[in-house]
């Protein structure tokens, strides 16, 4: 048994884990990029238009799992504007050949640093009764050590009550690295998550198979995620930023769910992609997930207003 930050980097990141074996969004879950990767990439382009000129020659996602919002760009931006996926998965057939792919951040990124669903795998620890828990790959628990001072301070400063707390040091240390690379630009991540005034007691944990919610087991067959404590991640990273919904981004950016006119010129096609943008706005869904906007502490152009 280990404590569950090693279980899950094992589970999904490991040699034989989850992501690493080529499994993921698409096959047991949904996410934005794989719903609507053109309504998505919509926003992103928009994104960038906002940048003042001379900080928009790249977009470097992180986790980008499929590669479609990179392909959609690919067809959007310029072929000046370089586009990074990272990713520890093999990449993707079919991608566009100016799409890089690799797996490790670049040192520097100038332009757009984008993280859709990738704090969510970051792996954290499950801490009940002031102890850390311990797990097997079955998923069975037990209770370990006492919580490590570092965590301690963690959680006393950003989840001090609840049954089963889930220690997000790693996360935010992880959105911070990234972050430091971003010479210019703007850093996007989104994801699902909470905030101190209402932290899950019970803890967020859970497991994806099949396209089915799970409990977690991280035994590289299934998915194993933690809703992101957003507070915490947004202190991590000094500078400006902006936490709002993922609809209200969207709407910011110019993504409507309008339907078209019965007469207007490809009815059918425009139809369909504002189904799907209802997707990406649906406060209940997708809409309802998080979009954490920051600029780099070292760069004071452009702005963060038109968020609201
Ligand atoms: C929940 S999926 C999201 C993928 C994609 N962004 C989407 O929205 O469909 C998480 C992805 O992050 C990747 N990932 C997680 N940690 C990573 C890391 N440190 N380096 C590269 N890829 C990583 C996984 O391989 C997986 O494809």
């Amino acid at each position: 048994m280990t404590i569950w930050a090693e279980a899950m980097a094992a589970g999904l990141h490991g040699r034989d884990g989850y992501y690493t074996r080529g499994r993921g969004p698409g096959q047991d879950f949904r996410t934005s990029s794989t719903v609507a990767p053109d309504v998505f990439a919509d926003a992103i382009a928009a994104l960038l238009g906002k940048l003042p000129l001379g900080v928009s020659d790249e977009v470097v996602e992180i986790a980008a799992g499929t590669g479609a919002v990179l392909a959609a760009l690919a067809e959007r931006l310029p072929p000046q504007v370089r586009l990074v996926g990272v990713e520890q998965r093999p990449r993707p057939a079919g991608l566009p050949g100016r799409v890089e792919w690799r797996d490790q951040l670049p040192a520097q990124v100038s332009g757009l640093l984008l993280a859709v669903e990738w704090l969510d795998t970051v792996p954290v620890d499950v801490v009940v009764d002031g102890r850390v828990q311990l797990v097997g790959v079955d998923g069975v628990e037990r209770p370990g050590p006492p919580v490590p001072t570092g965590d301690a301070a963690w959680l006393e400063q950003w989840w001090p009550i609840g049954d089963r707390r889930e220690v997000g040091c790693r996360r935010d240390d992880a959105w911070a690295d990234a972050v430091a690379r971003l010479v210019s630009g703007l850093a996007v991540a989104v994801d699902y998550g909470h905030l101190a005034a209402a932290r899950p007691p019970m803890g967020t944990l859970r497991g994806y198979r099949d396209g089915q919610v799970t409990a977690p087991v991280p035994d590289g067959c299934s998915d194993v995620t933690a809703a992101v404590a957003w507070d915490a991640v947004q202190a991590a990273v000094p500078g400006r930023s902006v936490l709002t919904t993922q609809a209200s981004a969207l709407r910011a950016l110019g993504i409507s769910a309008a339907l078209p006119r019965r007469d207007h010129p490809g009815y059918a096609a425009t139809l369909e992609r504002a189904s799907r943008a209802r997707l990406l706005l649906d406060p209940e869904g997708l809409g309802g997930f998080s979009w954490l906007v920051t600029q780099p502490g070292t760069d004071t152009t452009g702005s963060l207003e038109w968020l609201g």
